[in-house]
């Protein structure tokens, strides 16, 4: 996980160290920052198929779902407030990762961190004692907050080590939501959203007892405090190599004065094209319809409540070991044959979902009894979708920008990326019931058309990016069918470029 302060510098270039215990605690706070947001994103739907909790604060939702089986089935959770309570963090998460990285300039990152995790603390403190809806909102937008500081641990490189910690998140807050549940008196609930505590304390504290990195101190002109806090760091005296190229990677930072203006720059066109359409298509694909709503939706298509959080432990349990399939053979396999396996994977499965889900509920949505064999069908497409999703759009979704976008771009072409992730992650956590009441079982459809459409533009636009270092990324654009047309001959060329990237690299590994 070379976010998290791993050794690998990124160019097949090692610098010596040993596993410290700075390292092991930086990469334990680092990865709680993905933990959080997966959790967050895997609590919700569970908690809103909970009788007791949909009682107290959606009675409407709650009558509807009692008197279930005359009514249609595709309806029962179309609930605006009750989408607001999931997707109200997503708004707050866009406006913070807008503002999170000039903070964290002026602030240092340790401050930034422990306002991120004081934020969590706060929101999952006042979810978890809930009296009403406005409570469960501002819960919800506070942890949002939280999430664009509590990212920047990450800085640059939003990779598959986040993504493997977010998959994480999710499947501890499925399996969690599943036994709190079982809790009699129905007050479950407020142990799963309150469970996101622990987490923001090891942030808070973890980001109160990490010392200082030494490139905040090298950017603060402290340079011999910073060579011996790299000494200790590493574990190793010979530091001078690593010390080297953070100094130039500082420097360099430095004179890159306007990183949105480059990023709008006609060469900069396919990595701006990157920035919006890769996480557009990643929220387009529908995954988070599963990640947010499993339990609802397994609900909505005739399960129980016990067997719907069953299935969503499952579902979550499939999306972290995909996770690792990608990890295994992202460089093995190349970006572009994953991409494309996965989309063809997703499509298939969306196909067969919708028509299982049309065969049965047709479109009034009332089936009648529903055979076993059925769920165990649904189940199992739905899981392969999952695991399509994993080993493909989850992870490269964040690995490939990271990967093209060069230093003299890459804070404002990262922003853009994690907003425009927000932004649809917001509009797909607010409309999906609402379209799932009017499209029905076409909603599967719907988000099929989507993967075709990605799949198609990967085939066509996405380059392989699978072990080109980033300075050598201008000539594949460059020879691009298409992008060659927006980069020319002159550009990317300077020595400039590798200095920069060399620093930008070592900017990410401390
Ligand atoms: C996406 C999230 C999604 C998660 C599922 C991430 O890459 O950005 O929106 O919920 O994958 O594992």
């Amino acid at each position: 996980m070379p976010a998290a302060g791993g050794f690998d510098k990124g160019n097949g270039k090692g610098y010596p160290g040993k596993l410290t215990p700075f390292v092991t605690v930086t990469c334990i706070v680092a990865a709680m920052g993905g933990l959080i947001f997966g959790y967050d994103i895997g609590i919700s739907g569970g908690v809103t198929s909970m009788p007791s909790f949909l009682k107290r604060f959606f009675p409407s939702v709650y009558r509807k779902q009692q008197a279930n089986s005359s009514t249609n089935q595709y309806c029962q959770y179309n609930s605006e407030t009750l989408t607001l309570f999931t997707s109200s963090l997503y708004l707050a998460a866009l406006l913070s990762s807008l503002v999170a990285s000039s903070v964290t300039r002026k602030f240092g990152r340790k401050k930034s961190m422990l306002f991120g995790g004081v934020l969590f603390f706060a929101g999952a403190l006042i979810n978890g004692f809930a009296q009403g809806v406005w409570m469960l909102i501002v819960g919800r937008l506070l942890l949002g907050f939280g999430i664009g500081f509590a990212n920047q641990s990450y800085r640059g490189a939003l990779n598959i080590g986040f993504q493997l910690s977010i998959t994480i998140g999710i499947l501890i807050a499925n399996v969690l939501n599943y036994f709190f549940a079982k809790i009699k008196g129905g007050w479950g609930w407020r142990l799963s959203l309150g469970g996101a505590m622990v987490p923001a304390l090891i942030i808070t504290i973890g980001s109160l007892v990490l010392p200082d990195t030494p490139n905040s101190m090298i950017e603060r002109g402290q340079r011999d405090e910073a060579r011996e806090k790299l000494r200790k760091i590493r574990g190793v005296n010979d530091v001078d190599e690593e010390f080297n190229d953070l100094v130039a990677a500082s420097e360099a930072s430095k004179q890159v004065e306007h990183p949105w203006g480059n990023l709008l720059k006609r060469k900069y066109r396919p990595h701006l094209t990157m920035a919006i359409l890769i996480p557009f298509f990643q929220q387009l694909t529908g995954i988070n319809v599963i990640m947010f709503y499993a339990p609802v939706l397994f609900n909505t298509i005739g399960f129980g409540n016990d067997a719907s959080l069953m299935s969503a432990v499952i579902t979550g349990l499939v999306n972290a070991c995909a996770t690792l399939v990608s990890i295994y053979g992202v460089d093995k396999w190349g970006r572009r044959s994953l991409f494309l396996e996965g989309g063809t994977q997703m499509l298939i499965c969306q196909a067969i979902v919708a028509a299982c889900i049309g065969a049965k509920f047709g479109v009034d949505g009332n089936p009648g009894e529903l055979p076993k064999w059925y769920a165990v069908v649904v189940v199992l497409f739905i899981c392969l979708y999952v695991a399509a999703f994993a080993w493909s759009w989850g992870p490269l979704g964040w690995l490939v920008p990271s990967e093209i976008f060069p230093l003299e771009i890459r804070s404002a072409a990262q922003s853009v990326n994690v907003s425009v992730n927000m932004a649809f992650t917001f509009v797909v956590a607010q409309i999906f019931l609402n379209m799932l009441c009017h499209l029905k079982f076409g909603l599967f459809i719907f988000f099929a058309f989507f993967v075709l459409v990605m799949s198609i533009f990967i085939f066509f636009f996405l380059p392989e990016t699978n072990g080109i270092p980033i300075e050598e990324m201008g000539q594949v654009w460059k020879n691009h069918w298409f992008w060659s047309r927006y980069v020319g001959e002159d550009d990317f060329v300077s020595n400039g470029g590798v200095e920069l990237q060399k620093g930008s690299n070592a900017i990410n590994n401390v």
